[in-house]
């Protein structure tokens, strides 16, 4: 028996779990589920990363300590594993105890070999990317190329790891890859990263409080990212003694494999810092860091941080956790991009599992229940041309599990399918029920639709935890087998002749895919559907749809790869790949100030925009809004509302909007937004 170790990434704690997060996640559920089932010693760990300037200042920014943040965050991915079926050995949070005495550890072990000093870190400093910019890096006015704000020069002093002492044996480590970065494709973009030269990284940061303390260099926090990536060992017990660690010597110290699964982002953090922090230690390196692609949705990552999340609970509560879970599965070329489309999503489900698994499955079961007496037919089959193509698909779908190629896997499971109800088809055992009876002929040939059936829905216990044991009951297989390899597992022949079989359960219910789809534009998928806060005016005449419901995808490109600073790229991989928050300054990029409407009238020729003529404290504005429907102009006059004071003007129907008023958007009508109580007309709102 081999250990198999597996991890997702740990989630940053400042933005609920979206459709990224829980990919990583299906996807090493799925390995951790097949490799149980292979029989390996498997543990499977997720968790949360909870350190760093970021989390303080979204947390600072609802109001809350970091701690609370965090807290409330985890219940929530915790929330969604409990419902997508997650089988995770454990879930380490870095604010845990245990966590902080193996970064302690961690950190020993690295100075007892003489990698770390003292030196002074100075640059350009970008405090959202919490990252060091070169002068040939920044925009014009050294402004941060990622969020075009200024910089500040900063000078500090912390401490640095000799990163630049392991190039060699980095280059080493790619060189014999055995698999070290996958998929192999990936290994060129890290190969060229080190080969064009590595500088000590700054493993501390001065003044920040939410972190975990230096040890021994007071007023410095560890670096987040040495924080985070050893998550995957102090989990299992590094640095702590005696039993506490039998983990981490069984699954990490003498553990066969060790698998880091990673998003394409973060596949430096993993594939160079952390093998080099590793060595430095003197301990085992991971055995394969796999990246995969990420989700777009109309050419753009799936990110909070553009707007264009998928959000899962819908998804999970229409069709399922299990319907959701496959459609990653067997849409997504693992280490490729893929798009995310409802509709994609809804002509999948149809035909892969309302038509080729479901029908397939109570097609069989129908006919046999009618033939056999509710049961299976009383005798089994060992010699017809679906137990080749069942061999046959089973050995594609282990080669490709064992590379993790799970689109591949399904194929060849979906081939099994595509047999059997060819089988089925040629032999019309509909016709033979009624000339014959319940014949011979008519029991082998159920019998080995049945049994087809039973080996594709085993094959699918480690992708759909939930729905393959009831295809495997509606076939007459009540319990799962605990192994491929034992009694009811890949093998021909495990279907028992002539137990009961129950009525056949709708598992797949045909997506109507027209109602669906004009019931969910876009947007009631892709974006939170709380009511918000929109434009009621300004650009958004009111006339077109809402800007806030138009169909995302205005000509974006796709979302590039991470651009590093200074060698510590983790914030802008941060901000690239999308933990959503703006900074402070971004927010306030926008000028919100009460105004007191001083005249309004309809536009001409729209029965939805008004014009309103605003008091801005001492400048007067035209703004239009689409309220008409809901507000009478009358109404309005001597109100006090919120505008966007910094908006470009545009045009509406003739008419020059110099700003916008804002509104919550309830079941898509506008509500205004007004201040608690009178105050000076021009006041900032922030
Ligand atoms: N906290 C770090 C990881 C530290 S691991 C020691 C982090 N967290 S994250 O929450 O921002 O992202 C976690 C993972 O989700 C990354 O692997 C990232 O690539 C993945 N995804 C986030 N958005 C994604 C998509 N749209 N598509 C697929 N996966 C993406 O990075």
């Amino acid at each position: 028996m081999s250990t198999f170790y597996l991890t997702t990434p740990i989630y940053y704690v400042n933005g609920l779990p979206h459709i990224g997060h829980i990919y990583t996640t299906v996807v090493a559920d799925t390995i951790a589920r097949y490799r149980r089932l292979r029989g390996d010693d498997v543990f499977f760990l997720t968790g949360t990363d909870e350190h760093g300037q970021n989390i303080e200042r979204a947390a600072a920014a609802r109001g809350m300590t970091p701690r609370e943040l965090a807290d409330s965050i985890v219940a929530a991915f915790q929330e969604m594993w409990r419902r997508t079926g997650m089988s995770h050995d454990d879930f380490v949070r870095t604010t845990e105890e245990r966590h902080a005495l193996g970064v302690a550890e961690m950190v020993r072990r690295i100075e007892a070999a003489g990698d770390l000093y003292i030196g002074r870190h100075e640059g350009w400093y970008c405090a959202s990317c919490e990252s060091f910019y070169t002068e040939k890096e920044l925009l014009p006015g050294n402004r941060c190329p990622v969020h075009e704000s200024a910089t500040e020069w900063q000078s500090e002093e912390n401490v640095y790891f000799r990163l630049s002492a392991y190039q060699e044996r980095l280059l080493e480590l790619y060189r014999d890859n055995r698999g070290f970065v996958q998929p192999r494709t990936r290994l060129n973009e890290v190969r060229s990263f080190v080969e064009s030269g590595l500088r000590d990284l700054s493993v501390s940061r001065a003044g920040l409080g939410w972190g975990i303390p230096f040890p021994g260099r007071p007023g410095q926090t560890v670096y987040v990212w040495l924080d985070a990536l050893t998550n995957y060992i102090s989990a299992l017990g590094f640095g702590r003694e005696g039993e506490e660690a039998a983990r981490y010597r069984r699954f990490w110290e003498g553990g066969d494999v060790r698998l880091h699964l990673v998003g394409k982002d973060i596949l430096r953090f993993h594939a160079v810092y952390w093998p080099a922090f590793l060595m430095s230690a003197g301990l085992p390196l991971p055995t394969t860091v796999w990246a995969h692609g990420w989700w777009l949705r109309d050419q753009r990552k799936v990110s909070k941080s553009t707007g264009n999340l998928v959000r899962p609970d819908e998804l999970i509560e229409r069709f399922g956790t299990d319907a959701l879970r496959y459609f990653l599965l067997r849409e997504m070329i693992f280490g490729q991009d893929s798009q995310f489309s409802d509709e994609g999503f809804v002509d999948r489900y149809n035909s892969d599992l309302a038509n080729d698994l479901g029908n397939t499955a109570s097609r069989v079961v129908t006919l046999a229940r009618s033939a056999f007496d509710g049961k299976t037919p009383p005798v089994s089959c060992d010699d017809n041309p679906l137990i080749a193509a069942a061999a046959e698909a089973v050995a594609g779908y282990h080669a490709a599990m064992e590379e993790l190629a799970f689109q591949r896997a399904l194929e060849s499971l979906w081939r099994l399918l595509a047999e059997t109800n060819g089988y089925l088809v040629e032999r019309e055992p509909w016709k033979l029920i009624k000339s014959e009876g319940p014949s011979e002929r008519v029991a082998r040939i159920l019998y080995n639709g049945l049994e087809a059936v039973r080996i594709v829905a085993t094959a699918l216990l480690p992708v759909m935890p939930e729905l393959a044991p009831r295809v495997l009951a509606t076939v007459g297989t009540p319990e799962p087998p605990e192994r491929f390899d034992g009694p009811g597992g890949l093998e021909w022949g495990g279907t028992a002749a002539g137990t009961l079989l129950p009525a056949p359960e709708p598992l797949f219910p045909r997506i109507d895919k027209e109602a669906y789809l004009a019931a969910e534009s876009p947007d009631s998928v892709a974006a939170d559907t709380r009511p918000q806060a929109r434009r009621a005016g300004g650009a958004d005449s009111g006339e077109g749809p809402p800007q806030d419901r138009a169909p995302a995808g205005r000509g974006a490109g796709t979302a590039p790869l991470e651009k590093t600073g200074g060698g510590q790229a983790r914030a802008t991989a941060r901000a690239e790949e999308g933990d959503g928050m703006i900074n402070i300054d971004r927010f306030f990029e926008t000028e919100l100030r009460v105004a007191t409407v001083t005249a309004a009238e309809p536009v001409p020729k729209s029965n939805k925009l008004l014009k309103l003529t605003v008091d801005l404290g001492g400048e007067s504005r035209q703004v239009v809004a689409g309220i008409a429907k809901e507000y009478a102009p009358e109404t309005l006059v001597g109100k006090q509302v919120v505008v966007v004071a910094n908006l470009e003007p545009a045009t509406l129907m003739g008419v020059e909007s110099q700003g916008m008023v804002l509104a919550a958007s309830v079941d898509g009508a506008p509500v205004l937004l007004h201040p608690g109580r009178e105050v000076p007309a021009g006041s900032r709102v922030r």
